[in-house]
C-alpha cells in the first residue's frame, strides 16, 4: 500500500484557471478600486465577470469533481481538532485536496469575495457611478452594504497575505508542492500517506459524461448572469 505514485492528477484546468483568474480580477478590482484616477469602469466590469466566476466555483463545489466538492474539504470542528492533533504531534499529514485547515479558508474567501462582488452591485460613490442593483435595495440597506463594500477589501488582503503565507510554509517547511499543483495541476504523492486517498479510489462525482453535462450547466448559469449583469444601466 505503500508505492509511490507520481504526479498525481489534482486540480483540473477549470480549477486552475478558475483560480488565478480570481487572483488577477482580485489585484484589478484593488488597483481600480483604490486609485486615485477613475477606473470605475473598468471596476464594474472586473467586478461582473469575478462575480460570475464566484457563482461557477460555489456550483461547481456541489457538482463538480469530488476534490473540489466543499463536502469533501469541510470537516467540522472535529475533523480540525484532528488535522491540529496531527500537525502538533509531527505527524505531518498530507491530504491531495484542501486540508482541513486549508478548507476552512477557501470558503471563508469565497464567502467575502462574494460578498464583496454582490456589496458592490448595490454601492454608489453618490456622484457619477452607481451599481446597477443600486434602486433595488432600500436606503439603509445601500448604507450598509456600502460600507462593507469599504472596509472588506482590507480584510480580505489581510486573509489573502495567510492564505499565501501558508502556501509557503507547505512549499518550504513541510516540502508539499502546492504552487506547482496550482500551476499544472499534478502533485507527488505516496499513496499510503495520503489522508484523503479515499476521493481518487471512488469518486462521487459521477461518470464523465454526467461531470460535462454538469459542467456545461454551471457555466450557462454563470454567463447567463454574466450577460444579464452586463446589460444592466450603471
Ligand atoms: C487574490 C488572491 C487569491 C485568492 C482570492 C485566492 C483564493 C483561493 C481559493 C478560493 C482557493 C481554492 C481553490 C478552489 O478550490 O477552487 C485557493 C487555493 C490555492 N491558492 Fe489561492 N488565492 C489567491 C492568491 C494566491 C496566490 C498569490 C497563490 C500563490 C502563491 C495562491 C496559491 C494557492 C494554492 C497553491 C492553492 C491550493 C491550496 C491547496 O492545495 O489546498 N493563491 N486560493
Amino acid at each position: 500500500m505503500n508505492q509511490t505514485i507520481k504526479d498525481v492528477s489534482v486540480w483540473n484546468l477549470y480549477i486552475r484557471l478558475s483560480h488565478w483568474l480570481m487572483v488577477l480580477l482580485f489585484s484589478g478590482l484593488i488597483i481600480t478600486g483604490k486609485a486615485e484616477e477613475d477606473y470605475m469602469q473598468w471596476h464594474f466590469y472586473m467586478g461582473y465577470l469575478l462575480s460570475a466566476l464566484l457563482i461557477a466555483r460555489v456550483l461547481y463545489g456541489f457538482w463538480g469533481i469530488s476534490v473540489a466538492q466543499f463536502k469533501h474539504f469541510i470537516k467540522g470542528p472535529v475533523g480540525l481538532f484532528q488535522y491540529a492533533k496531527q500537525l502538533i504531534s509531527g505527524r505531518k499529514p498530507i491530504y491531495l485536496g484542501h486540508n482541513p485547515l486549508g478548507g476552512v479558508m477557501v470558503i471563508v474567501l469565497l464567502i467575502l469575495l462574494l460578498a464583496q462582488v454582490m456589496t458592490g452591485l448595490v454601492s454608489s460613490d453618490d456622484v457619477f457611478w452607481f451599481g446597477p442593483l443600486y434602486e433595488w435595495v432600500s436606503d439603509d440597506l445601500q448604507t450598509n452594504m456600502a460600507w462593507w463594500h469599504k472596509l472588506s477589501p482590507d480584510i480580505l488582503l489581510g486573509l489573502i497575505s495567510c492564505h499565501i503565507l501558508a502556501v509557503m510554509v507547505h512549499e518550504f517547511a513541510l516540502k508539499e508542492r502546492l504552487l506547482k499543483a496550482m500551476v499544472t495541476g499534478k502533485k507527488q504523492s505516496s499513496v499510503g500517506k495520503i489522508e484523503d486517498a479515499y476521493l481518487f479510489k471512488s469518486d462521487s462525482s459521477g461518470s464523465a459524461p454526467k461531470q460535462g453535462v454538469r459542467f456545461l450547466l454551471i457555466l450557462s448559469v454563470s454567463f447567463i448572469w454574466l450577460l444579464w449583469l452586463w446589460q444592466l444601466p450603471i
